[in-house]
């Protein structure tokens, strides 16, 4: 391991494959009559081309928020308030609404939180995609038509779909439509936000397989937001896991799984469920952070095991440990 690597140097390490993505020391802060919410704080991380990463934590650390800033779309009263985030090595921060079109559904798209439920249902499924479509790339209604059922074809919709309201469809099938949409101008990256989290489990599961069969073929780039590690274990490449704001851990599913490093990590996989071997439900005490007022030091100190002195006074910088994982925790630095 390397002790001298600064914060922001998991950017500098040389990869296998080439870094679609890079998020460079991103802060996004909502502003609250009761102060400042620091909803993300310094993370940084690479994706890399054809990686499917997950991306986890508890609910309210900040992972609809990272998701937002990369596509800088994060809403009012949140704003980026520092860090950069680079696709295919152009800066996204700081430039103009029309710019930024030009790279949203084309190489970055988003797959959102309840994507199923912002389907409007009152229009049709052919109007809606239409309209994405159209506002990139003109074309006739027969080229159109094509186009969709295409993508549908891709996410294994019938082309009766075509023509059919959202609110004729099935959870499952919403949710298709929006895997359908995210993919509809080929884009390099897709960022899939909890996709099946509201699904009943058998269509969790033939969803998800959707999504891994499409990103394949596609050989798109993923980062799969979700709570569940036993479901993303499955899926994706590498896991990372973030703690209110802060990304305290990434690695390959394999490190993760088997030796967890940070004390976070290690509860969230000790808080899987297993019927092999019936364990007591590990439960982990300790309040979620309010956003407002957070620690000097390291942000987990309060629920840590391993607390110590300098834990308390100096925060741990993302740090090598072995090719594409990092870790932010003293213990494993020192
Ligand atoms: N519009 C807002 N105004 C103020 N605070 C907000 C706003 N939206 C989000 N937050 C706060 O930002 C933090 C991160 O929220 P975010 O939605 O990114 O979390 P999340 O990890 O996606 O949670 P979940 O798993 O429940 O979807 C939370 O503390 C949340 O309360
Ligand atoms: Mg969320």
């Amino acid at each position: 391991m390397s002790a001298d690597l600064a914060v922001g140097s998991a950017l500098d390490i040389p990869t296998d494959r080439r870094k679609v993505l890079e998020v460079d020391r991103l802060r996004v802060q909502y502003e609250t009559p009761r102060g400042s919410v620091k909803a993300v704080d310094d993370v940084s991380f690479y994706l890399k081309e054809q990686e499917n990463l997950g991306l986890v934590g508890e609910s309210g650390c900040g992972k609809t928020t990272t998701a937002m800033a990369i596509l800088q779309m994060v809403q009012s009263p949140g704003r980026i308030v520092g860090g950069q985030v680079r696709i295919n090595g152009k800066e996204l921060v700081g430039i103009s609404e029309g710019e930024l079109r030009k790279y949203r559904w084309s190489e970055l798209s988003l797959i959102p939180q309840g994507a199923m439920n912002s389907l409007n249902p009152v229009i049709r499924i052919k109007e809606q995609m239409a309209d994405a479509l159209l506002a990139h790339r003109p074309m006739n209604r027969k080229e159109l038509k094509a186009w969709i059922l295409k993508r549908f074809n891709d996410v294994g919709l019938p082309e009766r779909v075509y023509n059919m309201y959202p609110h004729e469809l099935s959870g499952g099938m919403k949710q298709r439509v929006c895997i359908a949409m995210s993919i509809l101008l080929n884009p390099s990256v897709i960022i899939a936000d909890e996709p099946t989290s509201a699904l009943d489990v058998v269509v969790q599961r033939v969803v998800a397989q959707t999504i891994m069969e499409v990103k394949e073929r596609l050989g798109v780039s993923m980062i799969m937001i979700g709570h569940d590690m036993g479901l993303q274990a499955q899926m994706v490449d590498r896991v990372a896991v973030m703690y209110a704001g802060h990304l305290v851990e990434i690695g390959p599913v394999k490190n993760m799984f088997k030796s967890p490093l940070h004390p976070y990590t290690q509860l969230l996989i000790e808080a899987i469920p297993s019927i092999a071997e019936k364990k007591p439900l590990k439960v982990s005490e300790g309040l979620t952070h309010d956003l407002r007022h957070t620690p000097k030091g390291c942000i987990f100190q309060f629920r840590c095991p391993y607390v110590h002195d300098t834990c308390k006074e100096i925060t741990p910088s993302l740090e090598y440990v072995a090719p594409d994982h990092f870790v932010a925790c003293h213990r494993v630095s020192s």
